[in-house]
């Protein structure tokens, strides 16, 4: 197992969890700046064995990840909005979250199955954070030019949404406005998001 160091350490003091909190979750956040670094077959294969573990309705195991190499990085990088393009190109990996969108064992809609796609994202996110690797959830991403290039069966499959799996890099790589960006963000008050007994 490889570990791929970060550039730098960023500032964690927006970033308030109740003490007890594992480190590891709000040690996970969502940079824009890469560097450019191959990722180790069998590390890659241990982060989306992760995601294998991930709970899901009736077990269906919805998930399917759909992963560049090296040689079709520019092809995954081109199926992302064009802000996304621009920060995403060192990333190591892109990735796309795809849904089945049916239960095997009844043939019905399975309307979990992108419920079950981010829990499966955040155990891939939690297991690269253990290699120094960050990961970055994307909406913008073209989903028809995913179900086209990729000749996926849209009536069967859902793309959900894309990521970028890399090695932290300095924020100042980073062009306007993202590197103002460039930080691990705050969160909502635990009392505005947990309601105990009562709406
Ligand atoms: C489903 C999803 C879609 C997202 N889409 C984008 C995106 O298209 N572009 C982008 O720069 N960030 C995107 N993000 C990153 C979020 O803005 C980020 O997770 C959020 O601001 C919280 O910050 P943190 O992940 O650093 O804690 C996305 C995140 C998720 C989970």
């Amino acid at each position: 197992m490889n570990t791929y160091p970060s550039a730098y350490e960023a500032d964690m003091s927006t970033r308030d969890p109740l003490a007890g909190v594992g480190a590891e979750f709000p040690a996970r956040w969502s940079p824009r700046s890469f560097k450019k670094t191959s990722i180790a077959q069998e590390d890659l294969a241990i982060i989306f064995d992760a995601a294998r573990w991930a709970p899901s309705a009736y077990n269906e195991q919805p998930w399917r990840i759909l992963t560049s190499t090296e040689e079709t990085f520019d092809t995954f990088l081109g199926l992302l909005t064009k802000p996304n393009q621009k920060w995403a190109l060192n990333a190591s990996v892109l990735g796309f979250m795809i849904a089945h969108r049916t239960f095997t064992h009844n043939g019905q809609h399975n309307g979990w199955a992108i419920y079950d796609c981010g829990a499966a994202w955040m155990s891939l996110t939690l297991q690269a954070r253990k290699f120094g690797l960050y990961t970055h959830g994307m909406a913008g991403i073209n989903k028809e030019g995913i179900y086209a290039t990729f000749a996926i069966n849209a009536e069967e499959y859902e793309v959900v949404a894309g990521f970028a799996l890399g090695v932290l890099d300095v924020r100042e790589k980073l062009e306007k406005p993202y590197v103002d960006w460039e930080a691990p963000s705050g969160r909502k008050p635990l009392t505005e998001v947990w309601k105990q007994g009562a709406w």
